[in-house]
Formats: C-alpha cells, sequence, structure tokens
C-alpha cells in the first residue's frame, strides 16, 4: 500500500431535521476511523441513506464534521490556512453523481472547462483553448471540436458525465471521489465511463474514492482495491475487494453480497443468509448496542442490543465490527 495520504479520526457528522418547533439532531455518520492510501482505490458500499454520500463529501471537505479530524497529507484540515484548504480542495475532487445538475447550463464546454484552468493557473493563457482540446481528447470526447462550444443540454448523460471528469481532471487532482458515477447514465453508455475511470486510474495513478451500490463495477475498476461496507452511518467492515466476495464476515455484508450479486461462482461463495426483519431503523431512533442487532440473524440477546461493537482488524487487512467474530480467524 502507498503511503498515508488522508486520515479520518472519529469522524461524527450530525443533521437538523423536522420542522421549525420540531428540529432533531440524527446522527448520519458515527465513529468514522478510516486511512485512505496514496493510490488506492476504496469502495464505499451499502444501502440507500447509509451516509456514503455524506461520507464522501466529508472527504473533500465539502462538509464539515460534527466532531473528529480529517488530516490530510498529515495535516488537520480544519487548521488548514485559506491556501492550504484551496490546495486541498483543489488536489481532492468530487464528482457527482448527477450529470445533469453538476454543470452550469449556460456555459459551454469551452467556457466549464477553461475556468479553472485559467483560476488555478494551471497553463499558460496562450495554452488554454490547446489544453481544453487536450482535455476532451482525454476523456473521449473526439473530435474536441465537435463538443467545444456545445451547452450542456446538447450532450447525453454519458457525454455530461465525461466533460465533467474533464473539469475534475483539467485541475490534475491527487484524489477522485466518484460518487455512483454512472447510475443516472443510461446502461448504454454506462460502460464507457467505467473504462475511462479505470484508463485514467492506470494512466494517472490517482487514489479513487468509488461510491457505488454495485460491487461488480468496483471490481471492474480495481481488483486490487479495497472496500468498506456501511451501514447506519457506521462502517461494519472493511477489507479488499477479493477477500469481501469471496470472504465476508460480517452478517450485514453477506446479506448484502447475497443480495447485490447475481450466483457466480467465481466471485462469491457467500452462504445465504437471511435478516431477521426487512425494516430498516430510522436514523432518527437509531437502537441500542449494534445497530444492525434488529435484523441480524445472529443477534445474541443482552450483548448485542446493549453494546455496539468496535472496528478492530481480525485478520491482516480484514476489520469487521460484530461481537461474533473474534480475531482468532487465521
Ligand atoms: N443535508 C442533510 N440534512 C439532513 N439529513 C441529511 C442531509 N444529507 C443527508 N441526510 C440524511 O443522511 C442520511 C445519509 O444520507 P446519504 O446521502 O449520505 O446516504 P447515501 O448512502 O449516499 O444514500 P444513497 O445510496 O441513497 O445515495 C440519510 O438518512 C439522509 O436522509
Ligand atoms: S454484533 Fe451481534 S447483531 Fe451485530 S452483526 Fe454481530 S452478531 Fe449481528
Ligand atoms: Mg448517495
Amino acid at each position: 500500500m502507498g503511503k498515508e495520504l488522508i486520515k479520518l479520526m472519529n469522524v461524527y457528522v450530525s443533521f437538523r431535521i423536522g420542522g421549525l418547533f420540531t428540529k432533531v439532531l440524527v446522527n448520519v455518520l458515527r465513529n468514522i476511523n478510516l486511512i485512505i492510501y496514496d493510490g488506492e482505490t476504496l469502495g464505499l458500499v451499502g444501502e440507500s441513506g447509509c451516509g456514503k454520500t455524506t461520507l464522501g463529501k466529508v472527504i473533500a471537505g465539502l462538509i464539515k464534521p460534527t466532531s473528529g479530524k480529517i488530516l490530510y497529507k498529515g495535516k488537520d484540515i480544519s487548521a488548514m490556512t485559506k491556501d492550504e484548504f484551496l490546495t486541498f480542495r483543489r488536489e481532492v475532487q468530487y464528482l457527482h453523481q448527477d450529470p445533469f445538475s453538476s454543470l452550469n447550463p449556460v456555459q459551454t464546454v469551452y467556457t466549464i472547462l477553461s475556468r479553472p484552468l485559467i483560476k488555478h493557473k494551471i497553463v499558460d493563457p496562450s495554452n488554454v483553448e490547446e489544453e481544453v482540446m487536450e482535455l476532451l481528447r482525454m476523456v473521449g470526447l473526439t473530435p474536441p471540436s465537435d463538443f467545444m462550444y456545445r451547452y450542456p443540454h446538447q450532450l447525453s448523460g454519458g457525454q455530461r458525465q465525461r466533460v465533467a471528469l474533464a473539469r475534475i481532471m483539467s485541475v490534475r487532482p491527487k484524489v477522485l471521489i466518484a460518487d455512483e458515477p454512472v447510475s443516472m447514465i443510461d446502461v448504454s453508455q454506462r460502460i464507457g465511463i467505467l473504462r475511462l475511470l479505470l484508463d485514467l486510474r492506470k494512466e494517472t495513478n490517482m487514489t479513487i474514492i468509488y461510491i457505488t451500490h454495485d460491487l461488480a463495477t468496483l471490481r471492474y475498476i480495481s481488483r486490487e482495491g479495497r472496500v468498506a461496507v456501511m451501514y447506519l452511518g457506521g462502517m461494519v467492515e472493511l477489507t479488499d475487494v477479493e477477500r469481501l466476495l469471496t470472504r465476508p464476515l460480517h452478517p450485514y455484508t453477506q446479506i448484502l453480497l447475497s443480495a447485490l450479486l447475481e450466483p457466480d461462482p467465481n466471485i462469491t461463495r457467500n452462504k445465504k443468509v437471511n435478516l431477521r426483519s426487512m425494516d430498516i431503523p430510522s436514523i432518527v431512533n437509531l437502537p441500542p448496542g449494534c445497530k444492525f442487532h434488529t435484523r441480524c440473524p445472529y443477534a445474541i440477546n443482552g450483548i448485542c442490543d446493549v453494546k455496539e461493537p468496535d472496528l478492530v482488524e481480525v485478520e491482516t487487512n480484514h476489520y469487521v465490527a460484530c461481537h461474533l467474530v473474534k480475531g482468532d480467524l487465521k
């Protein structure tokens, strides 16, 4: 693994929700501890509402943690000078899920791509046009002259996502946080975007944080990557992609995999486990103890409903938060 690039320490995020007089505080992320290594691909998976987007935005500096620390290259981002924070924001880029709302509808592709080049003084002003063309070639929008003066509404969803990626690549990021980048794109264009992400990862050695419901696409982008499984704002399992697919240890991961993956003898041998209840607890009223105990088929009364398990390394590079999974599995 590369050097430590980003470190999250005891990160919590709470939001106030509800009406004027009925506001309640909900914990959307709870005690996230995570190291992201330079050049790695890290997937974030979990059911809708478990906090993947919030975590991605926290890592990108778009949402401030309610408590806890985020270090970038060893420096606490909340203690950075204005210039240091701007550099961090430039180096850690967030690709939105929705290519229809992420581009300014009144700007041409040329304006969208030239602005960051000029603002961050990436190239000499006389070379901006050539650089815009190079960026369009990089993301497969060729010939560039066909796309430079189009507006976002004159592009397909896949082409917009390519422009969004070109804008991100224009500032030479070190980290790309891709939040379900193909989920809102026509099925026929998805593989093209995934191939582009794969090529960019190989060519630039960028660190990629890939948020998805679909482990097969994560595996496509990086077989060597790691994956973190989230449940109701907490991290329940963290390990290599291949190991997670062949040897998931947390009951929730086992159930998630059997729901997400078609039976495929090459990639999963997870046993069939059924949920005790289909109802996901409300984030407004989280259960005590292990947050999964209301649905877990193995829950032990008096333990799982009382104490929340810590995320512990149960075998080398395999972290699990479950009272049943002990550290003597080797
Ligand atoms: N700004 C906000 N204010 C209040 N609650 C929020 C806010 N943003 C997110 N939430 C809540 O936080 C929880 C986590 O949301 P988040 O978008 O991070 O989930 P997710 O895992 O990305 O879901 P999905 O797979 O549907 O994209 C949800 O219950 C959501 O309703
Ligand atoms: S701690 Fe208990 S309830 Fe939670 S996943 Fe493990 S066995 Fe299930
Ligand atoms: Mg999301």
